[in-house]
């Protein structure tokens, strides 16, 4: 029976309806032996884990040209929906299906991106803390209502932070490469240049994929383009941001705050800049999941997993379909 090896650490040696679907498919589940850090993995530990396995329900470790080539995986399903921990171009070559779980935890990183941007604008943890000691400082911050979003990538993430935010009154840009015109007419939102969204969006928020184009999209010079108070949102990715530039514009006052859920090394390092700083909030990447997503990623994960052993091709989740459909398991 072919093995799956189950990564992520919070499924780890629990029982789903994930574990359910890859049962029933006649595929046996098994776990790490030791708890593997999510993105901090050493190759040789992962291999290690490999051994004796023909597929993944993967976590964040990285699968490098490398561990691809010298693994014996058939197929890896990711829990999430970006997939740049893995070699695509090399798990294309070495014909190893790779899948993601679209549409099962859009609304749980809208939610968190609405969390971070309320705590920024209305001074939490800051204030229950003052409440807490008697500190009582009571510093006056400025309102939401009627400021602008610019939301750089109108995804599925976006898109699910667009009524939301509307709701709270913000007037919305995007800009998105490959913009969906009809849901920015049908939604009201403003169809801007990358230039003038950083410049004139009082909140900037990241919801593109992090990629050798548009690493360090956020830096110095665009610190310094986005407007005095403004506000720096990413539920995306890490590399999309210049940490210690943006530790200097936080610094500086510039900008009148930041919510982070993603960073470029994860656990976030102690010694960053950014935990020290007073108008930053921080989220240990926990953007997508919440309960519902949590069972919905898990369980798309698996149903992957089971289609691509049962000889049904599980297009919508395929991140390399060019491997095509007559692939076996
Ligand atoms: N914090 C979390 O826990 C968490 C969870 C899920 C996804 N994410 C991240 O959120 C991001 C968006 O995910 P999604 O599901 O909406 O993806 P998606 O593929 O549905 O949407 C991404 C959008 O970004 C656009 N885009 C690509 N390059 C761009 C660029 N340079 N500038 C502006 N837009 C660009 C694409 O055209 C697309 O419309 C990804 O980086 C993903 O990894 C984070």
């Amino acid at each position: 029976m072919p093995r799956i090896l189950v990564t992520p650490y919070l499924l780890q040696d629990t029982q789903g309806p994930f574990s359910e679907i890859l049962t029933a498919a006649g595929l046996e589940v098994v776990f790490p032996a030791t708890r593997l850090s999510e993105s901090v993995l050493d190759p040789e530990a992962l291999l290690a884990e490999l051994a004796g396995v023909s597929g993944v329900l993967a976590g964040s470790e990285l699968y490098s040209r490398e561990v691809l080539r010298r693994s014996g995986l058939r197929a890896i399903a990711r829990m999430g929906v970006g997939y740049d921990a893995i070699d695509i171009p090399a798990a294309t070559e070495f014909k190893i299906p790779v899948t993601i779980v679209p549409g099962t935890n859009d609304v749980s990183v809208a939610e968190t991106m609405l969390a971070l941007l309320l705590g920024v604008y209305r001074g939490f943890p800051a204030r229950d803390a003052e409440a807490r000691s008697g500190a009582w400082n009571r510093q006056v911050l400025p309102r939401l209502d009627g400021r602008t979003l610019g939301l750089v990538g109108l995804g599925r993430i976006g898109k699910a932070v667009v009524p939301r935010a509307a709701a709270l009154g913000l007037q919305l840009l995007a800009f998105d490469p490959y913009l969906d015109l009809a849901f920015a007419k049908a939604h009201s939102i403003r169809a801007t240049s990358l230039d003038e969204l950083i410049a004139t969006a009082d909140i900037v928020s990241l919801h593109c994929p992090c990629t050798a184009d548009n690493a360090n999209l956020i830096n110095a010079q665009t610190l310094r383009q986005m407007k005095a108070g403004s506000v720096l949102i990413n539920t995306a990715r890490g590399g999309l941001v210049d940490e210690e530039a943006l530790a200097d514009a936080l610094e500086a006052g510039h900008l009148l705050g930041a919510g982070l859920d993603a960073f470029k090394i994860e656990p976030l390092p102690a010694t960053s800049r950014l935990a020290r700083l007073p108008n930053v909030l921080l989220s240990p990447h926990m953007g997508g999941l919440d309960h519902d997503s949590w069972r919905d990623m898990s369980s798309l994960a698996a149903q992957c997993l089971a289609d691509l052993y049962q000889g049904r091709w599980p297009e919508r989740c395929l991140v390399n379909p060019s491997i095509g459909s007559d692939w076996q398991w």
